[in-house]
């Protein structure tokens, strides 16, 4: 029998999505240890290119671990377990033609591989550089003088390890670069990649 509603069958994938929102979707995903600055270049870049145009959305490790990931600890499993509902839920929003920021730590390559893998073609890697040094000097949150003091167990640079990234598609160095020059960088390099 004739289907009389085709309309029903279709099945929108993600160029359909780009097409309505005029834009490139893909996943920028930064990497970097606590202090480095993810959070806060995270958010400035969502801020230019929402005032370009552009629809986005935020996934911040700590916004995620209060809601979605509010049973996970910090053990090498849950990390892992982590970084696997981030990398899902931002590969969701991608595919729904949104340009999606992620600002997790992902300490180890493996754990980045994963995300690279699930997420697929428009992952893209921004490695937030800052030295230990001064991450731990900046101690936005007191979590380094915490770990110092043995307070909390696994804390990254401290007592679990941080592999920087290699095959990062885009670096900036925090400690080098004031906030506004790394904010460019990105923009530029973002702005780039997403134009439709
Ligand atoms: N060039 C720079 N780029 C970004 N942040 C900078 C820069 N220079 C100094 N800072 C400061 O460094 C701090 C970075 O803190 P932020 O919360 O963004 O780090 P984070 O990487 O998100 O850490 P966490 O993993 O703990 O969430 C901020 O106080 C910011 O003002
Ligand atoms: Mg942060």
């Amino acid at each position: 029998m004739e289907n009389i509603y085709p309309i029903f069958d279709t099945i929108l994938s993600r160029e359909d999505k780009q097409k309505l929102l005029k834009q490139r979707a893909i996943v920028v995903w930064m990497v970097g240890l606590s202090g480095s600055g993810k959070s806060t270049l995270a958010r400035a870049l969502e801020n230019t290119l929402h005032e370009e145009g552009y629809l986005t959305q935020l996934l911040d490790g700590d916004n995620l671990r209060v809601g979605l990931n509010n049973n996970l600890t910090f053990s090498e499993e849950d990390r892992k377990e982590n970084i696997r509902r981030a990398a899902e839920t931002a590969k969701l929003f991608m595919n729904a033609g949104l340009v999606t920021i992620c600002s997790f730590i992902s300490p180890v390559e493996k754990v980045r591989q994963r995300a690279r893998e699930i997420i697929g073609e428009g992952y893209t890697e921004v490695f937030i550089e800052c030295p230990l040094e001064v991450c731990e000097q900046r101690d936005v949150k007191g979590l380094y003088a915490k770990a110092r003091k043995g307070e909390i167990p696994d804390f990254t640079g401290i007592s679990a390890p941080f592999e920087a990234p290699t095959s990062a598609d885009i670096t900036v160095n925090t400690a080098e670069q004031t906030l506004e020059e790394s904010h460019q960088i990105l923009v530029q390099q973002i702005l780039d990649r997403i134009k439709y």
